[in-house]
Order: C-alpha cells, then structure tokens, then sequence
C-alpha cells in the first residue's frame, strides 16, 4: 500500500479495530474460535479475537494460513494478522546459543547464522522474530546472559546489527526475510544482584556509554521493532518511561517503528506500583509510546473506555496504529498476507544439509578452549583408549532454553557423532552421573526438566572402571539447559555437585582428563581445571553441536573462539567485566604492598578467564605495538600495526584485539575499551602485519557535561589476543 492508502485506511477505521492492531494475543488463545482458560480471565470476547491484530508463538504454515483467512473474512477492514515468535538461535536448525556466537568474534558468520533462521521461520509462516538482544551483561548470575553476546559494548554492536541484517535483508518483502525485534530496551541486562526482573540503577552516562550503543547499532541496521524491558531504570519501569522511549529512543536514537512490551510488561505496572489497574497502566504504556501490548489484558480491555472518557487523546492511539500498519505493508502483508509461507519450503528448508552444516561452522567457531596442556586434539591413533564419560555424552539437550520451536530429537550428540565419524582406536563410553543431582533445584522454563532416574553408586563406578582402563578421558560435563535463560538466575555457577563428584573420582584414577563444558553462562570452572589438562567450553551449540565438537576434539576444526563475556574468579566477584574504571586505589596485586589497594581480602580482582581469551591448538607471538605517529589531530588517522607470528607446529586463527584507553578524561575512563579485532589465520611459520586505522571519533565519550566529544591527551593503545595485555604504546591527541 502507499503511504496515503494507509492513513486513508487508518481514518476509515473504528476505534475498535484501531485499538485491535495494538494487542497481541498468545498462541493458546487461538483455540478454534472458543473462548476458554486464560482467555476467558482475561475477559476476551469474539469480538476481542476478531480484532486482536497480531499473535506470537503460533507457528506452520497450513495454521497460519488458515488462522489468516480466517481472521482477514472477519474483519472489517481485512487487515491481515502479523505473527511474530522467537526465534533466538535459530528454528528447526538450531545454532549455538548467542553467548556463544559472540564468543566466534565473527559478525559475519551471525548475520549468516541468522539469515538461516529467517529462510526457515519465514517458510513457517512467522514474519517477525523477538531477536537480537543486544543487552550488556557483567553478571552470569543473571540466566539470560545466555540470550546476550555478552559484556562489551562494541561486539554487541556488531553482533546485534548482524542479526538484524540476517533476518531483514535489504526489505521486508523480500523472500526469507523476516522483521527484527531489537531488546529488551533499556538496561535490562544489569539487574540488581543478577536476579531475574529486579531494579537496574545505572547513571545516565554509563546508561549511555556502556548500555545503548548496542542497541542505536540495531537501530542504525534498520530494526523495525523494539521489545520494551521489564525492569526498572530509576526506578521508572521501561513500559511506563516516556523519557526512555520518547526521548532517547525516538528522538536521540531515531527509532520509527513498533514498540511492542514484552510479555504482560504493560499489565505488570500495576505490581510495579506505578499503576493503580489495568486500566491506569494502559493509560501510562501508551502515552509512554508502546505500540502493542503483548498478552496483557490492559489495552484491549481499557483503550476504548480510556479514549471515550477523554483520558487518552484519540491521536495516540492512531499513532501508534499506523505503526503498526506501516510494519505490515513493509512486510508486504496487504498484498500478500502469507507472505513466505508454503508447506512445500517447510519441507525443503527445516533442517536441510546446507543449513545443518551452517550450523555446525558456527558451533565450531564458538568454541572456547581455556587450557590445553597437551591432551588436544587427541590423536587418531588406533592404539589409544579414550574414555568418553559423563551425562553431556549422550545429551541431545544441546540447544539452550529459548529453541523452543526445535525438536531434540534433531540434535546430534557427541555419542552420535563419535559413532558416525568411526575414528581408530577404542572408544567407551559411561555415563557417570546424571545432569542433576537429587540436591538440584531447577523450574523448568519452556520445556519441564526431567529428572533422570539412576543408580548413582553404580554409575559412577562404571565410570571409575572405564577411565582406569583408558589411556585418556573426555569427560562431557555441564549445567542442565533450564539453568540458563529467562526466570534462571543463579546464586552459584559450579557444576552440580553429582558432576563434579564424578570428576573427582576419575580424576584419581587418570590424569589425562579433558573437559568439554556445556553451559549457558560463564561458570566457576575453578574446581574443574584444577582436575583437568584441558578445557573447552562448548557452551550450547545446537543442533550439530555433536559432530562439531568430534571434528574440534580430533583438530579436523581448530578452537578459535575468544571470551565475549569474563568467567569470574567465583560468583562473588560479580559482576565482573574488563572496561572497568581504575578507582582512586587501583590494586596492582601485591597483597603487601597495597593494603589499602581496591580488593578483596579473600580472592583475586581478576576474573579467572577474561574477556577476549581463547587458546588455540597452535601458538602466537605478537611483536611490540608500533604507531605511524605519537600524536593525532581530528580529522588525521594514526595506524596502529603488530606482526604476528605463528610459532607452533599447526595451522590456526587468532583473533587480534585493539583496546584504547583514555588516560585522563574530565570524567573517569575505562582503564580499556575494545575498538577493533582482525582474524587471521596462519600456517605454522608464517607471519602477518595487523594493522588499526585511529581515528579521533573513536576517542569521544560523554564528558563532564554529557557531551559526546573527545578530549586532548594522553592515550594507551594495547595490541594483544585478550583483554589483559599489557603490549602498548602511547599517542597524544591533540586539539
Ligand atoms: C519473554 C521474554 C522476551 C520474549 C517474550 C515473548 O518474557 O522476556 O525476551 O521475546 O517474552 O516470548
């Protein structure tokens, strides 16, 4: 439709039907026309479900044709339904889980990753999907850090614009396209204590510094939605904060399209305390600007009466209606409300070889490999034993929490594809324990969490007897896959205490133990690799999780994968993160020295594993950092080089990072920021010069008087392969 069409629409339109574009029902209140359960609580009429212009969660594409038709002979205007879902790591085809996909420090392999997951989605029926989430995280309490692409501002960027290009393309009706929902909008990555839905309290400027440039990223890529957060930020709820979404949102950050509230977010006001009904809490979200209100009972039941009564000026609404019905024409759905849909895609699509093995790339990129002293890659050698032990062996749970439209039954587990892949020498294999002990407390959040019935005592001997008579063990261990995600917030992040018990065990009888972590967030791993000579974190990774970890286990695939998020010292320590501010007493680690150092008394500042680290199955060496110039004028570049250099014995890919720091601003900086990152890979021997352009726009910040400006000064420019190098040089800017 043009534009004028849809305003001419929007005027010939009822209050009725306006108020309809702005709700979104759930899947299960499509119940063949009836009104029943939660439904009916909610006091929905036909009439109500005749209006409701978008649902999320319903998937298919026969259903959602049908339900389509359906709809659009009814309504009065035959506006066509738009059916959104979330769609986080993928389909059918699932791909590691966004924490993971940060660590391959590859935008281009997520933006692939997620142009995949569109194709599949689309083919479904769905065309919008609830990603990326582009929140910041720095504590892995905190169970979605799962869904991020963890703590630093700048890959979160990348990351997030990445997806959004992946799934929108360069237009909406294009085929295997789908719209993007950047969130959760703002902050809700920093909740107070790492608990689910708490407070956030940040400053305006580390609001604006650390927290919003991933999301304006998704916002420059073109995203044409935005999913307010549940949290309060000074105390103000998202979906109630005019500030936060009229005047940092649409006008400082230039957001145009749909605001739609997260789950009930509108009708939880009133729990908030800031509204006194449901009726009250309608009035407040939409003068706050949110377009839609996912699920709550709050606009479809309220609006009307709010607009007769004079309470809400009837030009919200409308504004926010042509929102909406602008969203469906960029998606085409006016002149063709199936768009993708098509059984005979489905079925050629969901779970093709090409996607599969998209799929896999990926999971072997997120890798992350924390130790390795000389047990990986194991060799192919038809005279090794290898034990292969634990309850993540034979685990198809291997897609995170939110794949909540796969089937498990799709995932290949390590087992599988050890069997497939049919390498020489004697493989075995034991369970050892089950994922969760009879001590572990875990809610299932979209799926219920079996517990595993087994005789402990006898498991873990058979354990014992297969890693005595091996002459290595690979020991598969991890969190259950509801430990992280959304409502899974963790007070500890060691393994349950049956796994670590099995470690221990065999630890005593072979010392040739590598550990393959499964998680979902950064763990206390310090109990692991005080028994292990190697660690790799697999994390989640999908659907070909198996044969990528077969393929790295025996160096066919070599781990590149850097830290996106730090895996803290112990939970104690959080939230922990590398771009951190000096302090007046920065501790430099000498207990002695610097009693009145900031520390603890008890553990290290130091995160166990930081930001940006990864080890490879070869070796690097950087040379020192070299400048083309030591001062700087706006508008000149400086470049920044290093000569890498691989010095082991095989082929590998080093991820180099450029860090900056600000020395004295007129505010307090990052004692370093990430402002740039190559991949290069190498063959034994050979070397590459890495060079960074400089550029003054780089250096600005908000200063003392929330200017976005740089400063004059001395800055440190750090070259290395993770965020604790210490291998710089200096330049000073000059204005
Ligand atoms: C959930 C999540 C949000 C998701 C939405 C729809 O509560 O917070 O990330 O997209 O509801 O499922």
């Amino acid at each position: 439709m043009r534009p004028e069409e849809l305003k001419q629409l929007l005027a010939d339109m009822s209050l009725e039907e306006k108020i309809g574009q702005l709700v979104q029902l759930p899947s299960y209140f499509q119940n063949g026309g009836h009104i029943t359960g939660p439904a009916s609580d909610m006091g929905i009429t036909q009439e109500d479900l005749q209006l409701a212009g978008s649902y999320l969660s319903i998937i298919g594409a026969e259903k959602i044709k049908a339900l389509q038709d359906e709809y659009m002979a009814h309504h009065p205007h035959h506006i066509p339904l738009v059916f959104m879902a979330d769609i986080i790591n993928g389909y059918r085809t699932v791909f590691p889980v966004p924490l993971a996909q940060g660590c391959t420090f590859r935008p281009d392999m997520v933006e692939a990753g997620a142009a995949t997951a569109a194709k599949e989605a689309a083919a479904a029926g769905i065309h919008v999907t609830f990603s990326p989430m582009a929140d910041l995280v720095r504590d892995a309490r905190w169970g979605r850090v799962m869904e991020s692409t963890g703590e630093d501002p700048y890959l979160n960027g990348l990351m997030a614009a990445a997806m959004v290009k992946g799934y929108q393309g360069e237009r909406l009706t294009d085929k295997g396209r789908m719209a993007s929902c950047l969130k959760h909008f703002a902050g809700y990555g920093a909740p107070e204590a790492g608990r689910d839905y708490n407070n956030v309290e940040l400053s305006p400027r580390t609001l604006k510094e650390d927290y919003l440039p991933a999301y304006q990223a998704a916002i420059d890529a073109g995203t044409a939605l935005v999913m307010t957060s549940f949290n309060t930020l000074d105390r103000i709820p998202s979906t109630a904060n005019r500030w936060l979404m009229r005047d940092v949102l649409r006008k400082d950050m230039g957001f145009d399209g749909v605001l739609i509230s997260d789950w009930a977010a509108v009708g939880e006001l009133v729990p908030h305390g800031v509204a006194e009904d449901f009726a009250d809490a309608a009035r407040l979200a939409i003068e706050a600007g949110v377009d839609m209100d996912m699920v709550s009972p709050s606009y479809i039941k309220n609006l009307k009466t709010l607009v007769e009564k004079g309470k809400v000026p009837e030009f919200l609404i409308d504004e926010s209606c042509l929102r909406v019905l602008e969203l469906k024409n960029k998606l085409g759905l006016f002149e063709n409300p199936y768009k993708d849909l098509s059984a005979d895609d489905e079925a050629a699509l969901l779970l093709c070889e090409e996607h599969k093995k998209a799929a896999q790339a990926c999971a072997e990129l997120s890798f992350v490999l924390l130790k390795n002293e000389g047990m990986l890659p194991l060799e192919k050698n038809a005279a090794k034993k290898t034990a292969f032990i634990g309850p993540f062996v034979d685990n198809k749970f291997l897609c995170g929490s939110w794949a909540i439209f796969c089937d498990d039954q799709d995932t290949t587990p390590l087992k599988a594809a050890l069997m497939d892949a049919a390498l020489p020498g004697t493989t075995v294999f034991a369970k050892g324990c089950p994922v969760l002990g009879p001590e572990d407390i875990v809610h299932g959040f979209q799926k219920p969490v079996e517990k595993e019935e087994m005789d402990l005592e006898q498991a873990l001997q058979e354990a014992i007897e297969a890693a005595k008579a091996a002459d290595q063990v690979v020991l598969a261990l991890g969190e259950h896959r509801e430990f992280s995600g959304e409502a899974a917030s963790r007070a500890t992040l060691t393994l349950p205490a049956c796994q670590q018990r099995l470690l221990d065990e065999v630890a005593k009888v072979n010392e040739n133990i590598t550990v393959i972590l499964f998680c979902g967030r950064p763990m206390d791993v310090r109990a692991i690799q005080n028994k292990a000579k190697a660690l790799l974190v697999a994390w989640f990774p999908g659907t070909e999780g198996g044969p990528a970890l077969v393929r790295t286990l025996y160096g066919d695939s070599t781990p590149s994968g850097k830290l996106s998020m730090s895996f803290p010292y112990c939970a104690a320590q959080l939230p922990i993160h590398y771009n951190h501010l000096s302090t007046g007493r920065p501790f430099n680690g000498n207990f002695a020295e610097a009693r009145f150092g900031s520390k603890y008394q008890d553990i290290p500042n130091q995160p166990l594993y930081p930001f940006g680290f990864g080890l490879t199955y070869t070796e690097f060496s950087l040379s020192s950092v070299r400048l083309d110039r030591d001062t700087l004028q706006p508008g000149e570049t400086l470049t920044a080089s290093v000569t890498l250099q691989n010095t082991g014995s095989r082929p590998g890919t080093e991820t180099v990072q450029l860090y900056i720091r600000d020395v004295k601003g007129s505010v307090a900086r990052p004692v370093r920021e990430l402002k740039g990152f190559r991949q290069v890979t190498l063959q034994p021997g050979k070397t590459a010069t890495v060079s960074f352009t400089i550029t003054e726009e780089m250096l600005r910040f908000y200063d003392i008087h929330m200017d976005y400006v740089s400063e004059p000064g001395l800055f440190e420019v750090f070259i290395g392969t993770d965020s604790r190098t210490e291998n710089k040089a200096s330049f000073t800017l000059k204005k």
